[in-house]
């Protein structure tokens, strides 16, 4: 697609009356965030000729995976940018165990939104030169305003995003996102360190012929899942679909959402709710699925209403071109039991609180 001459913050700008009664924080939120990508995008093209910026950081972060220096590098890039400029009022990470409540200045206001990110997704591609992403979501917080924030104002469900983006630092590094009024993509030209819209209303076809899921993990895979793949591979019509997996959910999915195709993470015996994070990684992508036209579940439920139960909770996840995921969905609602309840869930959660 070639590019237009409308440039990201023109286009933030332009679109700003979508908002009812905007006020303009979302467009600073925004800014923001395109500010700390550019910063991100320079270390990750620099990766390799600095010592500093490649490897294991050596320690793990809450999740017990282990940090890269560039997890570190973009999570301390994003927090700053946004805690500096006042732009949000709290901040939940991957990389960090408790969400970060940020303060006001003297005489200042904050802003009435929290931010969700996954500062540096698929970081185990970093060290091996192939592309990684970064996903944000944005919320109105639901306390008042000018208290601290809450967990509460974290732990919405996807269908109350206000916002939600990747980045995905690839051949060309793009930003991609929406705010409830389909998806646009714009494309950095380095050269002057200028996003521009490069991919305007962005849709998922309805069909697609590729899929895309770590089948080494196939032993492990609820019994759904099995039969799933052994329909994609037949030899039927289109079919068998072509596999591809990169490791990188931002990358899977902007090539899905551009060619037509189905991405899975499920649940195993290995990942007992899945790999995924609900707040982080399936809320955001599920959102941007869903208004490019594509569906986004947990193989049974819509992944935007699953009511969160904790900061760091992970779900099985299915989303790509609407007439693949639902035909994933139809062979796993032959095993119900592998239904998840997510009330039962967050319940355990609050008692365990107690
Ligand atoms: P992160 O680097 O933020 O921890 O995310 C990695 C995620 C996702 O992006 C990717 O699709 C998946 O984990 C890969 O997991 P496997 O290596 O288990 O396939
Ligand atoms: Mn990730
Ligand atoms: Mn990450």
């Amino acid at each position: 697609m070639a590019k237009t001459y409308q440039t990201l913050g023109e286009f933030i700008i332009d679109n700003q009356e979508d908002f009812q009664y905007s006020t303009g924080e979302l467009s600073r939120l925004l800014s923001s965030i395109r500010l700390a990508t550019k910063i991100v995008n320079q270390q990750v093209n620099k990766n390799g000729l600095v010592d500093d910026i490649l490897g294991d950081v050596g320690e793990e972060n809450v999740q017990g995976e282990t940090q890269k220096k560039l997890d570190v590098f973009a999570n301390e890039t994003f927090i700053k940018a946004l805690t500096q400029r006042e732009v949000v009022c709290g901040i939940a990470s991957e990389e960090n165990e408790f969400f970060i409540p940020v303060e006001a200045k003297a005489n200042s206001h904050l802003s009435k939104y929290v931010v969700l990110i996954d500062p540096l997704d698929g970081s185990s591609n970093a060290d091996v030169n192939v592309t990684v992403g970064t996903i944000f979501s944005i919320y109105r917080r639901v306390t008042p305003d000018g208290t601290p924030v809450t967990i509460e104002d974290f732990l919405q469900p996807g269908n109350k995003q206000v916002a939600a983006g990747y980045v995905v630092y690839g051949l060309s590094t793009m930003l991609v996102y929406t705010t409830g009024k389909g998806v646009n993509g714009f494309t950095l030209d380095p050269s002057i360190g200028i996003f521009y819209l490069s991919h305007p209303d962005m849709k998922f076809p309805k069909d697609g012929g590729i899929y895309s899921i770590n089948e080494g993990n196939y032993v492990h895979f609820p019994q759904g899942v099995k039969d799933y793949l052994k329909y994609c591979q037949q030899s039927e019509g289109d079919r068998p679909y072509t596999s591809r997996y990169i490791g990188s959910l931002v990358s899977d999915f902007h090539r899905n959402m551009l060619k037509g195709g189905i991405y899975i993470y499920p649940s195993g015996t290995n990942h007992p709710y899945g790999k995924l994070r609900l707040l982080y990684e399936c809320n955001p992508m599920g959102f941007l699925c869903e208004q490019a036209g594509g569906k986004a579940t947990d193989g049974y439920q819509r992944i935007m209403d699953i009511e969160p139960s904790e900061l760091h909770q992970r779900v099985p996840f299915f989303c790509g071109s609407e007439n693949m995921v639902n035909k994933a969905e139809e062979f796993m609602t032959k095993y119900p039991e592998d239904r998840i309840d997510y009330k039962e869930l967050k319940k355990i959660s609050l008692e365990k609180k107690e």
